[in-house]
This record gives structure tokens, C-alpha cells and sequence, in this order.
């Protein structure tokens, strides 16, 4: 048996694979490849109906922010529409009766904006970009969209943003 081995250099000896039989094993790999990503789009099949199950779109017509005493003019004020976290809205009163809303989050890398009542612009600290106050188009820097905006509607000295959609976890059981 050592006899056997005794012209083999250790590292063969170690994987003792014949140059003929070496196709054979990258096709088992390659099988074992496609079997694992056969597997994982057979999970995600399942996955996504379950995943679309409990997110739900949600739409609300009027959103509650704010009293219109509650804001002075040339000020903003950030909210959450409906506790939706993952978008920042800033109100911003631009004179008496001049109500915007916009997304606070910048379209270049998503920094918090602020309100320049002075210039009437929308400035992005971090890239200095500008937006103008009237409409959210970029006026300078390197944002490349207008800031994402929603209809205001002022009612009984009240402020609502209207016609909001976003993905919602919806609880079924609640429902059921
Ligand atoms: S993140 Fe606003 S300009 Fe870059």
C-alpha cells in the first residue's frame, strides 16, 4: 500500500483526483450550484406573496398636521405622516395664506433640507444644493429631481396634507 503511493507527491496524495475524472467533479459543483439557486427562487416565490400579504399600500385622504397658529410665517415644521418614519415632511408657511409640503430628505443623498425664508429657497446643507421654495425644482447643485411634494389643504384654521400612500403593515387579525 506505501509501495503504492511512494512516487505520489504528498499534495496529490491528498486529493487523489485522476485528470479524467476531474470534469466530473466541476459538474457536481456546478449542479450543486444550480440546485442552491433553484432553492433560494423557490423560497423567495413563497416569500414575496407573504411579504405583499402584510404590507399592504395604505392611502389617506386627509392628514392632520398641524393648527395654522401653530407655525409662524417664514418657519417650517417637520412631520410624519401617519408615524411613516422612513419620509421626513417639512410644512413650511411662506406667507399668510402660503402653505408648502415637501419631503425633507434631499434627492441627491438624502440629506435633511431646510427652508431659507429669506431667499425663499430650499438649501441642502451637505452638497450645497438649492431647491426653490414655490415649486421644489433644483436650482443649483448636484440634486437631480424636484423634491417630492403634497397638496396642501387648510380647513377650520387647520392644516392636512391630502392623498398620502405608503407601503403599511396592515395587522389581518385586526381586521378579520
Ligand atoms: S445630499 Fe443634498 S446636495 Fe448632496
Amino acid at each position: 500500500m506505501a509501495d503504492r503511493y511512494k512516487d505520489i507527491p504528498d499534495w496529490k496524495a491528498d486529493f487523489p483526483i485522476k485528470r479524467t475524472e476531474a470534469g466530473y467533479v466541476a459538474r457536481r459543483d456546478f449542479l450543486k450550484v444550480i440546485t442552491l439557486f433553484s432553492g433560494i427562487m423557490a423560497v423567495a416565490n413563497v416569500f414575496i406573496p407573504v411579504f405583499n400579504f402584510f404590507h399592504k399600500r395604505k392611502t389617506i385622504k386627509d392628514y392632520f398636521v398641524c393648527n395654522v397658529s401653530d407655525i409662524k410665517i417664514g418657519t417650517q415644521k417637520t412631520f410624519y405622516v401617519d408615524g411613516d418614519h422612513r419620509n421626513p415632511y417639512m410644512l413650511i408657511r411662506m406667507g399668510e395664506n402660503d402653505w408648502r409640503v415637501y419631503e425633507q430628505k434631499c434627492t441627491h443623498l438624502s440629506c435633511a433640507v431646510i427652508y431659507d425664508h429669506e431667499h425663499q429657497m430650499i438649501e441642502c446643507p451637505c452638497h450645497h444644493g438649492f431647491f426653490d421654495a414655490k415649486d421644489g425644482k433644483v436650482l443649483q447643485g448636484p440634486p437631480p429631481r424636484p423634491l417630492p411634494r403634497l397638496n396642501v389643504i387648510v380647513k377650520d384654521d387647520k392644516i392636512y396634507v391630502e392623498d398620502y400612500t405608503y407601503e403599511k403593515q396592515i395587522n389581518h387579525k385586526a381586521h378579520s
